[in-house]
């Protein structure tokens, strides 16, 4: 591996149980410090990618390789490899995942439960974990809201608590599922700029998946083209062509999605 690479893929392909083949023949490097945005159409398998490199999905095909831990899968010692990566990995999700009736300060601490065993999770944190949660809401502007519950914030709000959260893992790399997909525009600037610009400071690689191809070029240095789960672009969004565009949306131009265009033929029930 290349020295600043944090996980690699090599040719991996993930085929689910019912046989939907979701990653064809990903081959990926995710370096320190950069800030990735996948497009792809809904079905191109973004959420698939993000779960196999955070070791959710063992690959069917290909390899994942791990800085600092080697090959992913399989073998001895998988689990252990695999708790260590998640523990370095922080993830965002499009509905935040929170706990709507805890505190964002609690919830916030969830992200630090990663470094300790199960028995040791069931007692209270240390006095040190505080300190990293409370500063992780501070630098996402929510140090106010510590104490309030995650239902009374806002849709932005809770996605910045969610953000806190895995930045309180401290990890290396941010994975985030369609991050705005539930925010207005100016909530969805906010969360994006607030995201890059943490990652930047910190040194953490991102890989975010977006619908937007405006927010994506504004933020991302890097864009990944995803349909029908081959990357069919990956460049920075200089070198986004119209051409690659119309390659990753092509589905949308020939009418409806197979599976929308089924469900509409699908008899209801008498
Ligand atoms: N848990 C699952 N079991 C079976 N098939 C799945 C599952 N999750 C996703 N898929 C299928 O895998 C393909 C990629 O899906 P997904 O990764 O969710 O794409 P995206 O996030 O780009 O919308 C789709 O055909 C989808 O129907
Ligand atoms: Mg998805």
């Amino acid at each position: 591996m290349q020295p600043s690479s944090i996980v690699t893929l090599d040719q991996v392909g993930m085929t689910y149980g019912n046989g939907v083949k979701a990653l064809e023949s990903i081959s990926l490097t995710i370096n320190r410090g950069e800030f990735a945005v996948l497009l792809g159409l809904s079905g191109a398998g973004k959420s698939t990618l993000l779960r196999t490199v955070n070791g959710l999905h063992a690959p069917t095909k290909g390899t994942i390789m791990v800085d600092g831990l080697g090959e992913l899968f399989p073998g001895m010692g998988t689990q252990k490899r695999l708790r260590s990566h998640r523990q370095h990995t922080g993830m965002i999700f499009q509905h935040h995942q929170l706990l709507e009736r805890h505190s964002a300060l609690q919830n916030v601490l969830m992200g630090r439960l990663g470094y300790y065993s199960f028995w040791r999770s069931l007692f209270p944190l240390s006095e040190q974990d505080q300190r990293i949660a409370l500063d992780c809401l501070e630098r996402v502007g929510l140090i106010d809201k510590a104490l309030t519950p995650v239902k009374a914030l806002s849709g932005g709000q809770k996605q910045r608590v969610g953000i806190a959260r895995a930045l309180a893992q401290q990890p290396q790399l941010m994975l985030a599922d369609e991050p705005i997909a539930s925010l207005d525009p100016a909530s969805s600037h906010k969360v994006l700029s607030l995201l890059r610009d943490i990652c930047k400071a910190d040194g953490i690689a991102a890989l975010l998946s977006l619908h937007q191809v405006d927010f994506a070029r504004e933020y991302g240095d890097r864009i990944i083209g995803l349909a029908h789960g081959h990357i069919i672009f990956d460049g920075p969004p200089a070198a986004l062509r119209q051409h690659d565009l119309d390659q990753i949306y092509a589905d949308q131009t020939n009418g409806p999605l197979p599976d929308l265009a089924l469900a509409d033929q699908t008899p209801q029930p008498t």
